[in-house]
C-alpha cells in the first residue's frame, strides 16, 4: 500500500482550503493501492473533514496531546482529533523536536495515547545535517526508533525525514534514501517482528512532482510526506498520479 500525506504546517486560511480542495477533487479519483492524507492546522480540521468527507482523502493532525484531558492550555487532545474525524496523527515531526523540544520519552507516551484514541500515529525520523556529517544518521534513526521496542502491535506509519531536506529544496540522494529506509525497516521488524515488514515508510523532505517517480523506485519507499509542495493542488495531485501508476 502506499501512501501520500500533505502537510500543512502553520499554512492556509479557510478561504485557501476550499480552493485547495475545489481544484484538488476535481482531478482526484480514490485509488485502492494509494492512501492519500492531509494535515491542516488545527483550526481547518473541521473544514477538512466535510471538505474531503466520503472521497477518499483522510484527516490527520499533526500534533496531539499525550494525557488524555485537562489543564493543558492550547494543547489539544488525540481524542478531540479523532472527534473531528481525524483517522491519523502525525507524531515527533522535525520542527516539533526543534522548535517545541519533544524528546523521544515523549513520544513514546504520544504514541499509545493515538492509538488508544483510535488513531494511527505517523511517526517522523530523520537526522540533522551535524548528525549525518558526523556519520552518525543510523545510530540517530536507531534511537529515535527505539520507542517502537515497547510500543505494542498497533497501526503505524513511518516517515523518514533527513532534517536537512526539509523545506531547503535539497531532498536526499536515492542512495540516501536507500540506505535509511532499508535500515529502518530492519529496526521495524526487530522491534515488531514479522508486522514490521508491512509498517509503510514515507519519505519526506523537499519532494515534488519533478523528483517523485525516482524516490518511489527505491525499495522500501512507500510514499511521500510533502510539506511545501502540498500547498498546491496541482502539484499535490500530481504527486497523486505518480503515486497511483504502478501500484
Ligand atoms: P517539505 O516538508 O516537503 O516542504 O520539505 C516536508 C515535511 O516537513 O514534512
Amino acid at each position: 500500500m502506499r501512501m501520500l500525506v500533505a502537510n500543512w504546517k502553520m499554512n492556509h486560511l479557510r478561504a485557501d482550503l476550499e480552493a485547495f480542495a475545489s481544484t484538488f477533487l476535481q482531478g482526484y479519483g480514490a485509488h485502492p493501492g494509494v492512501r492519500v492524507g492531509v494535515a491542516p492546522p488545527f483550526p481547518l480540521l473541521a473544514p477538512a473533514w466535510a471538505a474531503f468527507e466520503g472521497r477518499g482523502v483522510e484527516i490527520l493532525g499533526q500534533n496531539g496531546h499525550q494525557e488524555a484531558k485537562g489543564a493543558f492550555t492550547g494543547e489539544v487532545s488525540m481524542a478531540q482529533l479523532r472527534d473531528l474525524g481525524c483517522a491519523g496523527v502525525i507524531l515527533g515531526h522535525s520542527e516539533r523536536r526543534q522548535f517545541f523540544g519533544e524528546t523521544d520519552a515523549l513520544l513514546a507516551r504520544k504514541l499509545p495515547a493515538a492509538r488508544s484514541n483510535g488513531l494511527e500515529p505517523l511517526l517522523c525520523v530523520g537526522e540533522r545535517l551535524e548528525e549525518r556529517e558526523a556519520g552518525r544518521t543510523l545510530e540517530v534513526l536507531g534511537s529515535q526508533l527505539a520507542i517502537l521496542g515497547d510500543s505494542g502491535p498497533g497501526p503505524l506509519t513511518l516517515a523518514y525525514e533527513p532534517v536537512w531536506a526539509i523545506g531547503t529544496g535539497r531532498r536526499a540522494e536515492p542512495g540516501q534514501v536507500a540506505e535509511a529506509h532499508h535500515f529502518i525497516r530492519v529496526e521495524l521488524v526487530r522491534h515488531l517482528g514479522p508486522a514490521g515488514e508491512s509498517v509503510p515508510i514515507l519519505y519526506g523532505g523537499s519532494v515534488t512532482p519533478e523528483n517523485f517517480d525516482e524516490l518511489l523506485a527505491i525499495p522500501n519507499v512507500a510514499g511521500g510526506l510533502v510539506g511545501g509542495a502540498s500547498l498546491d493542488p496541482t502539484k499535490f495531485l500530481a504527486l497523486v498520479r505518480s503515486a497511483q501508476v504502478n501500484v
